[in-house]
């Protein structure tokens, strides 16, 4: 093995001087000087890293490094930092009446993205993503309202919620005219078909529609009034116009006149802090249809 240094023929390289096998060289061709500093600088760094940051497990947790940084520590500081930032614009929305929101534009931006927010995490199942409603779930864009459209009466709706069975619930009750027997189907029948031609509907039997006249304003005008305008009071739809929480076909006003409906929300003040019921309303109410 042993040689000595010379200059490779074919290449001009210098070797090492190491030989095999009699003739076979080993070239001298050292790592770039640039390539072993760069090197060296790394594990400079890379030491220093551990001693300042966290760096190796040890049995009973890691070593915490002389910065003593924890990035969970770091995300809790920004979280508390955001939550005082917020409690502040809580605190004034708390201590401003809920008809004063909508004057201090600071306080209705965070009311509105706050109430949003709540909106889609606890009603966007019931009422849909956009407010938009469903069978059964009142739309809230439109300025149709079963219960009050002003900030206080939207504000009472969600905090006590509807039919739930608790007494500041907002309770009525339509009489189940066909389950209980109260009107023969076929009064129901002529009554359905006076109340969809009040609305305007489609394929009303008219000569049914005049008999359910009187059946109307003996069994349903306390409620729904005289014009059928509704009444807010006993949360009673009004009739006369072209917006149904339950449709408005023969067999949908047929059924609801069967068996009353009784639609039913939860409370929510049992459920979110009196601020998120605020923020609630104040962005209901801007919706489109607040009063
Ligand atoms: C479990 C389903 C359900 C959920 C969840 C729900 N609602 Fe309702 N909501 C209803 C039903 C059903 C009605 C209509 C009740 C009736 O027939 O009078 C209603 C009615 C309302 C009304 C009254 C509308 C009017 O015309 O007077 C408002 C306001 C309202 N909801 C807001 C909300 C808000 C805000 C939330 C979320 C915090 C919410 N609802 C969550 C089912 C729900
Ligand atoms: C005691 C009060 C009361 C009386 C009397 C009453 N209703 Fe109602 N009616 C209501 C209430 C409250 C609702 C809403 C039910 C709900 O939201 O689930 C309603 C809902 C309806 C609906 C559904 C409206 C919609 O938008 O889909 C129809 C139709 C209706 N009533 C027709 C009648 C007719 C016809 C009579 C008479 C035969 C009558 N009601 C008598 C209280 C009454």
């Amino acid at each position: 093995m042993a040689g000595h240094k010379k200059i490779d023929e074919v290449t001009g390289v210098e070797t090492t001087g190491h030989v095999w096998d009699g003739d076979l060289c080993e070239l001298n061709k050292p790592l770039p000087k640039w390539w072993l500093y760069v090197f060296y600088a790394c594990c400079v760094w890379a030491f220093g890293y551990w001693m300042v940051y966290p760096a190796w497990p040890t049995l009973t947790g890691y070593t915490q490094g002389y910065f003593g940084y924890s990035q969970r520590a770091a995300v809790t500081a920004e979280i508390n930092a955001a939550k005082a930032a917020q409690d502040t614009y809580r605190q004034a929305i708390a201590n401003t009446p809920i008809t004063e929101v909508k004057g201090k534009e600071d306080l209705l931006q965070f009311a509105l993205a706050g109430g949003a927010a709540a909106f889609g995490d606890n009603c966007s199942g019931c009422h849909g993503r956009g407010a938009q409603g469903a069978v059964g779930y009142p739309n809230l864009n439109d300025d149709d309202w079963i219960w009050g459209g002003t900030l206080e009466q939207i504000e009472g709706t969600i905090a006590h919620g509807i039919r739930n069975g608790a007494d500041e619930a907002r309770n009525s009750a339509m009489p189940r005219f066909g389950l209980d027997g109260v009107l023969e189907p076929a009064a129901i029948s002529d009554v359905a078909n006076y109340v969809r031609s009040i609305s305007g509907a489609e394929q009303v039997d008219t000569v049914a529609a005049e008999r359910g006249k009187a059946t109307y304003a003996e069994q349903c005008a306390a409620c729904h009034g005289e014009d059928a305008k509704g009444n807010l009071e006993m949360g009673a739809p009004n009739l006369s116009d072209a917006i149904w929480l339950y449709g408005n076909s023969q067999e949908a006003v047929t059924q609801s006149i069967v068996t009353g409906r009784g639609g039913a929300m939860p409370a929510w003040a049992p459920r979110l802090d009196p601020v998120t019921v605020k923020m609630l309303a104040v962005y209901v109410h801007s919706l489109g249809g607040g009063k």
